[in-house]
């Protein structure tokens, strides 16, 4: 069987994890529980990415160490893909020796090529995206495109790659393989990129400390995106003294090597990736596939964007397994998709409490009832279900080839609607009082565990803990271990049933509703206790602002518009409800607390940049002030 090499991007360790990362992850990981069972030897990975300027900053942002900083959130990312069972078979931290192996070794060869070469590198410079933009690339008063930030400008001496020479070959890969880069809308829109012409790459940094040293370049460190890519084959052994499974996952021609990614790290992974690979003359991945975001509010999901979903609410209260299938059916992998609670309920309720609970519950127990506590003695291998079974099998494995989850699980779940009007039609709670445990009761109880057992099957990947319950409720006690059983005929007759009612409880949506706060909203009165983690505090960035001028906000009395200066290249304007307490004279000069990372609001059409803090002393607003004069733009902590 041919090797299935899966990856993960690795994920950047200044912050902690949240619905985009768990996405990507749990994509891949129902890929590689799939192709397991199909038999394929599979090789799951993924990690952390922890260099470069981002993090540096954010470490030092909390007075620590990079490494230190590195090391909580890495194990952050570890717990909670055990927590929702990710079966990955390697961990992979860009700190680790075996990694920097790697990076050594496939400079050494792109060096060898020829491909290297110094030379200047000025541009307007985005932390975040660690890129370099030119001036028509950016936003309005030179942003960041991606990230909308402000981007800074840089000169310097850098080591570049010879991009622009593999334009062609680029080129001609995309063209040769369909397959390189997925869904088709993305290769298309890489190759009408590439055509664009490319510029050669600068691939080192001078005033970068954390990071990997350029082997024989004096004073430069590895350029984060060179060091992170090369995740995929330093974990494999590359460049190091073991490298058997980089001879068997990445080497051999027959593997497939398969990088999932998000739509904002394409070029990075269809572009830069097998440009570097070509040079250092290495193969390339047999695909890169690109999914979509989760929005909310119609806003990428993001840590910097303040709106994040909070899933470890929702795998405390439910589980990690519906969550998993509610991530992998709600978006059509490829497309964006708006996370909504409401949604969930919905799904939870109508797909998994109503449609394959209870159909699981009514088949069972009726068994259960008729056949003395086990299943049916009879099996069943002429009726309409077999047909539909065979054609819901079909169309679930193309749909699980090419990572369209949402139509795999349509597919699952019409097969379960053709099991529940199949009992409708045959009326089998009837039989159960009128003849009893008879043959005719057998064969339809039997059909309608097995379509069940079928369904169950399937869902293994995507719902690990609960389809082996499923599984258990009828009747088949040893996990399957290959696609196979998705085959009609695998109930076993006459073994006990347990009784797993209630496997998939329904969620009262009212009351749920009520219930969840999102991330965004402040805690509710009651919560006012709730402890928080230092991780969470410190998403809020607060700093030390100078009050430059204040006015009122016409035809209100409560609101003054401030320019505050918090120490960036503009002064901020922001709206503060403090003028029934506060002056625009006796404001001017004060220092002021800022949350500076809040996300701008209009409020009587002006638009406010942040929030100034005040006590609110039975509604009367007090303003928090440093206890002396510091530099605006100090960190409050
Ligand atoms: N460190 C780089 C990847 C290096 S791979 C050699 C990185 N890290 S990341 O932590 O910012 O993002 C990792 C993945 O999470 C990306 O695939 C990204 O698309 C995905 N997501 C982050 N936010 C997302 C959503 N809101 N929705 C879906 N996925 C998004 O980029």
């Amino acid at each position: 069987m041919k090797p299935f090499y899966v990856t993960t991007p690795i994920y950047y360790v200044n912050g902690l994890p949240h619905i985009g990362h768990t996405y990507t992850t749990i994509v891949c990981d129902a890929v590689a529980r799939y192709r397991r069972l199909e038999g394929r030897p599979v090789r799951f990975l993924t990690g952390t990415d922890e260099h470069g300027q981002k993090i540096e900053r954010a470490a030092a942002a909390e007075g620590i160490a990079p490494r230190e900083l590195a090391d909580r959130i890495a194990a952050s990312f570890r717990e909670l893909w055990v927590r929702i069972g990710i079966s990955h078979d390697d961990f992979i931290r860009t700190t680790e020796k075996r990694h920097a192996a790697g990076v050594r070794e496939i400079i050494r060869r792109i060096e060898e090529a020829g491909d290297f070469y110094v030379g200047k590198h000025e541009g307007w410079y985005c932390v975040a995206c660690e890129t370099f933009y030119t001036e028509k690339e950016l936003g309005p008063e030179r942003t960041c495109p991606d990230h909308g930030t402000s981007t800074e400008w840089r000169s310097e001496e850098n080591v570049f790659f010879r991009l622009s020479k593999y334009q062609d070959r680029l080129l001609e890969w995309y063209r040769q393989h369909p397959e390189s880069v997925r869904p088709e809308t993305r290769r298309n829109e890489v190759v009408s990129f590439v055509e664009g012409g490319l510029r050669d790459l600068s691939v080192s940094r001078a005033d970068l400390a954390w990071g990997i040293p350029f082997p024989g370049r004096e004073g430069q460190t590895t350029y984060v995106w060179l060091d992170a890519l090369t995740n995929y084959l330093s974990a494999l052994g590359f460049g190091q003294e073991d490298d058997a499974l980089y001879r068997r996952f990445w080497d051999d021609p027959a593997a497939t090597r398969l990088h999932l990614v998000g739509k904002d790290i394409l070029r990075f992974h269809a572009v830069y990736w097998p440009a570097f690979l070509m040079s250092a003359g290495l193969p390339l991945p047999t695909s890169v596939w690109v999914h979509g975001w989760w929005l909310r509010d119609a806003r990428k999901v993001s840590k910097s964007g303040g709106n994040l979903v909070r899933l470890d609410h929702l795998i405390e209260r439910f589980g990690p397994d519906p969550v998993r299938y509610f991530l992998l059916r709600e978006m059509a992998f490829g497309q964006d998709a708006q996370y909504s609670d409401e949604a969930f309920v919905e799904r939870f309720n109508g797909e998994l409490a109503n449609g394959l609970g209870n159909t699981l519950s009514r088949v069972a127990t009726l068994s259960r009832q008729a056949f003395d506590g086990k299943t049916p003695p009879t099996v069943c291998d002429d009726n309409p279900l077999i047909a539909a079974a065979a054609e819901a099998v079909r169309q679930y494995r193309e749909a699980m080839e090419s990572l369209a989850f949402h139509n795999a699980l349509a597919a699952l779940w019409r097969l379960l609607g053709e099991a529940n009007q199949y009992l409708v039609e045959r009326e089998p709670w009837k039989l159960v009082k009128e003849e009893g445990a008879s043959e005719r009761l057998s064969r339809i109880l039997w059909n309608g565990l097995e379509a069940t057992r079928i369904v169950a099957t399937g869902l293994l990947p995507v719902m690990p803990q609960l389809a082996a319950e499923a599984l258990r409720g009828v009747g088949v006690a040893d996990l399957p271990t290959s696609l196979d059983a998705l085959a009609w005929g695998g109930t076993p007759t006459g073994v006990p049933l347990p009784d797993l009612r209630g496997l998939f409880p329904r969620i009262d949506k009212d009351a749920y509703l009520a219930d969840v706060t999102p991330a965004e909203t402040p805690a509710r009165e009651d919560e006012d206790d709730a402890m928080i983690s230092i991780e969470k505090f410190f998403e809020t960035q607060l700093k030390v602002g100078t009050v430059l001028a204040a006015e009122p906000v016409p035809k209100t009395d409560k609101l003054l518009k401030l320019t505050v200066d918090v120490g960036e290249e503009e002064p901020r304007t922001l709206v503060a409800g403090i003028a029934a307490a506060y002056g625009p004279d006796e404001i001017v000069g004060c220092q002021v607390a800022v949350v500076a990372n809040l996300e701008p609001a209009t409020i009587r059409g002006v638009t406010s940049q942040g929030m100034v803090l005040a006590a609110s002393v039975d509604g009367r607003p007090v303003l928090v002030h440093p206890g002396e004069e510091v530099p605006p733009g100090t960190q409050i902590r």
